[in-house]
């Protein structure tokens, strides 16, 4: 094996947590500016490198493997969605692509229940009625009066760790939980107190539906608006999963005609979302700007998981963690 402090790692962004310490043993190019490389910055940056510690905004493609050179052997990606990677054209190579997996869950539970509860019981404009000086009479039987959260039905649309998670909360709400996803888990159901449904059912029933299912070529605008259209009209969308599961302008459309009560995002099609989306007006809507895992513990853990996938490949000379590893062996062949 190559000596450990020839490796060359390149990082696109500065990390909370321990993972420029834990890999100090190589020659690492680290991007420093607040602001993502350019795409420019990517290509000149990955040549040579052994590995390239990426976010979910750098666009990691064929032509970034290409720039890099055959010594690549490993992208891991500081992140729980990977569909910013071909995987298909780094398997091919013989690249590992590692990323996260569910560390973020429950974080990202947290956020969709910190939405849930903003949009339902008027929080974000509470705060704003109160800072604007706005509220002028003190308590009043009828003041912003919002949507049950316990008790109510949630829709969630991809029961996997996060889904879970979200589930598992829902019930400390004593809420009906309902969920879609490719496969049936009776395990889940058994644990979790949830009942499968056909997509239109559950978008029927709920009173807040959310989204966490992966983003890829079947999810994509799974929801647009013949979608929005079955859903009550005192329903709640939340997303914390990839904005492109969403047509945007469909749900900009379904907010602005009431033909739903509210959303709750905290992804965009386009991030960072640009001026001119409509989205930014709407009153009935709380945004947030991706920041799903962004507990310091969360963000700490992921920088060590995405560092020692590193340090397995490049200073062990083994597998990463197959829980982290996206192309296992078998799938690399
Ligand atoms: C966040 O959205 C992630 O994929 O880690």
């Amino acid at each position: 094996m190559a000596h450990v402090g020839n490796n060359k790692v390149y990082i696109t962004r500065k990390l909370p947590g321990p993972a420029l310490e834990m890999l100090q043993e190589f020659d690492v190019t680290l991007h420093k500016r607040q602001e993502p490389p350019t795409r420019k910055e990517i290509l000149k940056n990955v040549a040579g490198k052994d590995a390239i510690l990426c976010m979910l905004s750098d666009k990691i493609d064929k032509e970034v493997m290409d720039a890099a050179g055959p010594q690549l052997k490993i992208i891991s990606s500081y992140s729980t969605g990977f569909e910013h990677i071909d995987v298909a054209e780094a398997t091919k190579r013989g690249i590992y692509v590692t990323y996260t997996s569910d560390i973020l869950a429950e974080a990202t539970a947290d956020i969709t229940f910190a939405l849930i509860l903003a949009c339902a019981r008027n929080v974000v404009a509470g705060d704003r009625m109160v800072r604007q000086k706005k509220w002028k009479v003190g308590w009043m039987p009828d003041l912003l009066l919002g949507q049950n959260v316990h008790g109510a039905t949630i829709g969630i649309v991809g029961l996997g760790k996060i889904g879970s998670a979200v589930a598992r909360r829902a019930r400390g709400f004593g809420m009906e939980i309902l969920y879609h996803s490719r496969r049936r888990n009776e395990a889940a159901e058994q644990e979790l107190g949830a009942r499968y449904a056909d997509l239109d059912y559950l978008l029927a029933q709920s009173d807040f539906v959310t989204i966490h299912t992966t983003l890829n070529d079947a999810s994509r605008h799974l929801v647009n608006s013949e979608r929005l259209q079955k859903m009550k009209r005192t329903a709640f969308f939340i997303n914390t999963a990839r904005g492109a599961v969403v047509n945007e302008r469909d749900l900009a459309a379904a907010l602005k005609k009431g033909i739903i009560a509210g959303a709750g995002l905290d992804v965009f099609e386009k991030e960072p979302l640009g001026g001119k989306s409509p989205l930014l007006a709407m009153k009935n809507v709380v945004l947030l700007p991706h920041i799903g895992s962004a507990d310091r513990m969360t963000r700490s853990k992921m920088a060590e998981v995405a560092a020692k996938s590193i340090l397995d490949v490049l200073a062990e000379g083994k597998e990463p963690d197959p829980k982290f590893l996206v192309n296992p062996p078998a799938k690399r062949r």
